[in-house]
């Protein structure tokens, strides 16, 4: 082969083996990018509740009364709305027919769990497979102001009456105003986060 003809392959190697090199850069690149970037996901129940998984929620254990029929649900969707009037609110899944009796009833205590009150939010998430009646045998259970029951020893109890409701696609919003509270000993919290208890 002449130095001609060797110089000119040279320089096509060369080409070809810049061409590839550069289009792997930009591969890699682009991929590193897109872990980089969050990408929107689907926003159907399973994915928006795996979001909603990253947030920690306290646990609570909601009840109310209604003559001598008693029922208690753990949840952590519930919050403050506004200090004055004192009033919270609470969400209740609608698909359950249970929880009719919450806005039947016209009343609901929020009770806050602390750490060491776990087994009591098994309990009541139906986790223990207890009859619902049967699960305020766990527990003290007293009244306050409206009649639904509130755990001694809670963190923190709110004894509200219902002011207002709202069914919003699977759940029902109550809005409690409180009528009576009261404060527990000061102790570590009981929060939900990443589907599990955890203490803060
Ligand atoms: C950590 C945790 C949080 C929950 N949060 C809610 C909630 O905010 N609202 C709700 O309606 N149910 C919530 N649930 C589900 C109820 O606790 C459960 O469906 C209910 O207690 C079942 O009651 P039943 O066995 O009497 O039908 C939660 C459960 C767990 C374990």
């Amino acid at each position: 082969m002449r130095s001609k003809e060797k110089d000119r392959l040279a320089v096509c190697v060369f080409v070809i083996a810049a061409y590839i090199l550069s289009v792997s850069v930009y591969v890699y690149a682009v991929k590193s990018l897109e872990n980089f970037v969050s990408r929107p996901l689907a926003l159907d129940p399973l994915s928006y509740r795996d979001a909603m998984s990253r947030l920690a929620g306290h646990v609570h254990i909601v009840t109310t009364a209604e003559g001598s029929v008693r029922r208690g649900v753990t949840i952590t969707a519930a919050c403050s709305v506004s200090d004055d009037p004192p009033t919270v609110l609470v969400c209740l899944n609608l698909a359950n027919p249970r929880n009719r009796i919450f806005v039947e009833s016209g009343r609901f205590a929020l009770n806050v769990l602390a750490a060491d009150q776990m087994d009591l939010a098994h309990v009541f998430s139906g986790r223990d497979g207890i009859e619902p009646e049967l699960r305020f045998d766990y527990g003290n259970w007293t009244t306050l102001s409206t009649g639904a029951p509130v755990l001694s020893r809670a963190l923190a109890a709110f004894d509200c009456e219902i002011i207002d409701s709202k069914a919003i696609a699977t759940h029902m919003v109550l809005f409690g105003k409180v009528m009576a509270m009261e404060i527990g000993d000061p102790r570590e919290a009981l929060v939900y986060f990443h589907r599990d208890y955890h203490t803060l």
